[in-house]
């Protein structure tokens, strides 16, 4: 299966717009983010955190200020995104603590550990099933025995009764972010093009099989859900 190259879809115009979009709909984020908080707060002093797909660097914004000795990896292929990201780090004072990555996991040496990582709403766009699996094995393969891994992903059970009752508020969330002005039709058959949406049950026996033996799902907002799971 050919896999879109993401530099090509996050390019200049939705990194403008990425934080407009995100900030439409704080109260989701900032509830994620207050969590993920929580989820590692035990976390040493000297914590190191990975995030995959950093986009903009919201979340590493967020754990940065409440750890002040954290340091962090930006990992992100799109060099739009990075951009934004970099920006962000240099406004909030956070640069000399973020190592910003142009590429891929695999630029990432296996032998480097992390504390955590974090990976929020990157794998759905990973449409190969094997390429999706090989993402997860290589996060598990870059933490430390104990680290957590987070991640976030546009998940649910197409083919179930509910889907198309909560497909007619995902749409009403979309509109409201101001991402589209599409009916709730066209949101959602660009949604099924672009993103691998699976169920939560396959998503964490994708996570058992990469050796994280108890998937916790800790959030939901709509189609979004979000795990962490030890090592
Ligand atoms: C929806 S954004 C999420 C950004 C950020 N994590 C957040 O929650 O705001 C997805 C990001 O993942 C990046 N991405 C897509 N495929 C990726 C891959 N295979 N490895 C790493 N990052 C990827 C994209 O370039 C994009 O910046």
């Amino acid at each position: 299966m050919t896999q879109p190259d993401p530099s090509r879809f996050f390019d200049q115009k939705i990194a403008d717009n990425y934080d407009v979009q995100a900030d439409n709909l704080k109260a989701i984020g900032d509830n994620l983010h207050l969590l993920i908080g929580l989820v590692l707060q035990d976390l040493p002093d000297d914590a190191r955190i990975l995030c995959v797909g950093a986009g903009t660097g919201t979340e590493i914004v967020h754990l940065a200020a409440l750890h002040p000795n954290w340091r962090f990896v930006a990992l992100e292929p799109s060099p739009e995104m990075l951009a934004k990201c970099r920006e962000k780090m240099e406004k909030h004072g956070f640069d000399e603590r973020c190592r910003h990555v142009n590429g891929f996991l695999k630029d990432i040496a296996p032998g480097e550990s992390f504390d955590a990582v974090l990976c929020l709403l990157v794998t759905q766009f990973m449409l190969d099933p094997e390429e999706r699996q090989a993402m997860f094995d290589g996060m598990a393969r870059r933490l430390r025995a104990g680290g957590y891994l987070i991640n976030a992903e546009i998940s649910y059970d197409v083919r179930s009764a509910a889907f198309d009752a909560m497909a007619q508020k995902w749409g009403a969330m979309r509109k409201k972010s101001g991402a589209t002005k599409d009916d709730t039709a066209q949101i959602i058959a660009m949604m099924l093009k672009h993103v691998a949406v699976a169920p939560p049950a396959a998503i964490e026996a994708m996570l058992k099989k990469s050796g994280f033996a108890m998937p916790i799902l800790f959030f939901q907002s709509l189609f979004i859900h979000a795990w962490y799971s030890q090592k």
